[in-house]
Order: C-alpha cells, then structure tokens, then sequence
C-alpha cells in the first residue's frame, strides 16, 4: 500500500480512538462523580444494615441528651440506631442514618416491646436546608400493615411539601421538619448528629 493511503487510514483510526476514550472518560463521569441530589428511595431505606448503637435508653449524657435538654426523646423508652454508613465515615450526600424506638417490656427490662416509630435522616445536597444543616428529616410510625422483613424501617412517606422554608408544624412526616427534629438536632456535637 502506498503511504499516500495508509496516512488517512491511520488518521481515522487514531480519531475513532480518541473519541472512544473520551466517551468512556464522559459514561464514567456521570455515573461516579456527579453529585447526587434529591431525596433517598424505598429501596436505599430497605438496604441500610449497619447498626450503630443499640438498646439506648433514659437520659444518656453521653449522646448529649444534657445540652439539648431533652424531655421528649426519652418518651421513645428505647432506641436502636442504625446508618448506611460506619461511625467514623465522613458524612456525605445521600447518607441515611435511622432511630428505632420501642416501648420497653414492663416484664425484663430493658427489653424491646412494640415499635413506636422510626426517624430518619438523610444528607442531602448543599442548600437544601441550611438551618437544618442540609439534612432531610422524616418521621415514619409505626404502621401495623406494613411488611417489615420486606421494609425493615417502613414506608416512606410521601414528599409532598412544594415548600423550601423550614417547618414550623408539628404535623408534617417529612422534609425540613425544624420544630419536630432541626432544633433538637441543632444541639448534637457533630453535624446534628447525636451519635458522633
Ligand atoms: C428533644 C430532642 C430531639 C428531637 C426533637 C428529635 N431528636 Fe432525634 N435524637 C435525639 C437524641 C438525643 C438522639 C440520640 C439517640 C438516642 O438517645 O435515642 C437522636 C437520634 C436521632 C437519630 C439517629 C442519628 C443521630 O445520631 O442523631 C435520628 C436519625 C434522629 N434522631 C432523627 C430525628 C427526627 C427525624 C426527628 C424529628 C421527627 C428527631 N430526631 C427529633 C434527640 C432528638
């Protein structure tokens, strides 16, 4: 072959390369280093299997219940904690970190009853709520129609606040739930989080 036509050959395939690593380079992008935003699924919920801490319960001074002067959360007799992630990873986005509380058994103490309730944080993206320190809070009772070995820590409930300021209510089971969680929270030792 004479080199007047391997010249153009070669080029092509040098180019056919190029653009086969760079769209490579751009697949790999998107999938491991873009951000995430927005809010967990079921699935992820489910999948949390780590435990943190169990069979909290009364006034600990140790997880800082003193500093926040605490009157309610000892109502939830006793807790487990569990995370998606261990207790000396850095927190980033789309960590979730769950509290299950019992009521106590009056026959050996302490031991785990009925389930009250689980809350929920998740990490989410930066701005989303600053006051609550970029955490989306969420409340999740006790449901006795929900499959809990399919969904150990039960159904999300649905997101349905259109609001980005910061809950002043009692009622609402999830988003920027600052009267029910932010404002305790506020009083953790590290990122709102009573556990670290
Ligand atoms: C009056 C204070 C107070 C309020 C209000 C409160 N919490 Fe907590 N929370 C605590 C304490 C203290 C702990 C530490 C574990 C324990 O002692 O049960 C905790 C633990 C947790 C944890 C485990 C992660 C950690 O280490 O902090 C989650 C998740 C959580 N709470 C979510 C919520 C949500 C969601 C709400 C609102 C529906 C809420 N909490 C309201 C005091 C509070």
């Amino acid at each position: 072959m004479n080199p007047k036509t391997i010249l153009p050959i070669f080029i092509s395939l040098v180019l056919l390369a190029a653009v086969i690593i760079f769209a490579a380079g751009c697949k790999s992008d998107s999938t491991s280093t873009t951000p995430r935003t927005g809010t967990i699924t079921q699935a992820e919920l489910d999948n949390v299997t780590m435990r943190l801490d169990s069979g909290i319960t009364g006034d600990d001074a140790s997880n800082a219940f003193t500093a926040v002067n605490d009157t309610l959360t000892v109502k939830h007799k006793l807790r487990d904690l569990f995370a998606s992630i261990t207790k000396s990873t850095s927190v980033s986005e789309g960590d979730i970190f769950i509290r299950k509380a019992y009521y106590i058994s009056s026959t050996s103490y302490p031991k785990r009853d009925s389930v009250i309730n689980f809350v929920v944080m998740v990490k989410r993206e930066a701005g989303y709520y600053p006051a609550g320190n970029d955490w989306e809070y969420i409340k999740i009772p006790y449901n006795a129609t929900t499959d809990y070995k399919a969904h150990p820590f039960g159904l999300l409930p649905a997101d349905t606040s259109t609001s980005t300021a910061p809950d002043l209510t009692k009622t609402s089971l999830r988003g920027r739930l600052q009267a029910q969680c932010a404002t305790c929270h506020a009083g953790a030792s590290g990122d709102f989080l009573f556990s670290r």
